[in-house]
């Protein structure tokens, strides 16, 4: 078996900022409401006529560039979204076509926010295995296009954008050291789409009554978030044998301020090693750790031989963790 890292990273968010101000206008809300109870303060919106599939292009094409990789080299793309262009075909065919990723396998994953985590292990085992020898993993979303624009306990807390990652092969001891994944579909109900599928399909009915939008039990949600961020990072660590104290940094999924907060108290990790962007971004979903990911890479904020801890949960409800020791080295902005 090989040993799989990242080989380089990307991300891209639509231009237009929606601040908090903003969304006073739009819906009952404020400034300080969302910012004391979310820490968001403010979000990117892809315009109406701009699908995923364009920022996920744009965040594939910079991860390749970063990695150095040609497009016809990519083994397998795959999209961790839950905001495809449609149903069918999938949205990493055609990523994988407009990147000229012309040898590529590719097909979407649903996972929520964790589905960034689902992919870097989805993608690693083909690569481990010897089967492929390079993969892009993409979370992507456009959570603005199912968000209830009249309800101001869902739609203050999503934005849109894309991270991508590209696998290879790496020093072994190095990459990824461990995975930790899990779900608990009893838990579906708490954070759902309800319109759109084979239980409910789209009619007049369902577009009337806002259900093709994002339903959430926010409280349930949150219990559960605090609960099992901290429980799974413990896991994934204890399965290579080390504890929070040998954490360089830490990458959560960017949903709330106060949920990243409480779970980093729990684990003991210090502030500073722990990567926050939700404050300019809002809760991109499957898109904010790859973005995180990236943002830190760029800044210098990773260096080579670092433990990083990646952690998410999401809709599924589904939760993942990832130790990775980190072997790229010397990013540029
Ligand atoms: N502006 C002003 N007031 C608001 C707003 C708003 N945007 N939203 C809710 N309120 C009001 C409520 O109506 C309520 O008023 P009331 O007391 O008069 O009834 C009050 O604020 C408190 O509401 P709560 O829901 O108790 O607020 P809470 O502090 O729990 O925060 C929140 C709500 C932010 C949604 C929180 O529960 C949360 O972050 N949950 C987790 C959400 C999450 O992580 N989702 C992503 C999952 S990942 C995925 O797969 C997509």
């Amino acid at each position: 078996m090989f040993s799989v890292g990242i080989v380089g990273t990307g991300s891209y968010v639509p231009e237009e900022v929606t601040t908090n101000v903003d969304l006073e206008k739009i819906v009952d809300t404020n400034d300080e409401w969302i910012t004391s109870r979310t820490g968001i303060r403010e979000r990117h919106f892809a315009p109406k006529d701009v699908p995923v599939s364009e920022l996920c292009y744009q965040a594939g094409l910079r991860a390749l560039e970063d990695a150095k990789v040609a497009p016809e080299d990519v083994d397998l793309v795959i999209i961790a979204t839950i905001t495809p262009d449609y149903a069918f075909p999938a949205t990493a065919c055609l990523v994988a076509d407009r990147l000229g990723a012309k040898n590529a396998a590719a097909f979407d994953l649903e996972a929520g926010c964790t589905g960034f985590i689902y992919g870097v292990a989805t993608a690693s085992q083909f690569i481990a295995t010897g089967m492929y020898k390079t993969a892009l993993v993409i979370g992507g979303e456009t959570m603005s296009k199912i968000l209830n624009w009249e309800d101001r306990s869902t739609c203050i807390l999503f934005g849109d954008g894309a991270g991508a990652a590209v696998l290879q092969a790496v020093d072994e001891g190095s990459g990824f050291l461990s995975f930790e994944l899990g779900s608990d579909g009893s838990g579906g109900p708490l954070l759902k789409q309800p319109a759109g599928g084979s239980m409910c399909p789209a009619s007049r009915e369902t577009v009337e009554k806002q259900q093709h939008t994002v339903h959430m039990a926010g409280n349930e949600v949150y219990k559960f978030a605090v609960r099992i961020m901290g429980e799974v990072a413990v896991k994934v660590l204890e399965k290579i044998g080390l504890t929070q104290a040998d954490v360089d940094i830490l990458i959560p999924h960017q949903a709330n301020i106060r949920i990243v907060d409480a779970a980093v108290k729990r684990l003991g990790i210090s502030p500073d090693k722990v990567i926050v962007n939700l404050d300019k971004y809002g809760n991109m979903s499957a898109a904010s750790i790859p973005v995180a990911l990236d943002e830190a890479a760029k800044e210098g904020r990773l260096a080579a031989g670092n433990t990083i801890v990646m952690v998410g949960f999401g809709t599924g409800l589904t939760w993942g963790a990832c130790v990775l020791r980190w072997t790229k080295a010397g990013f540029t902005a």
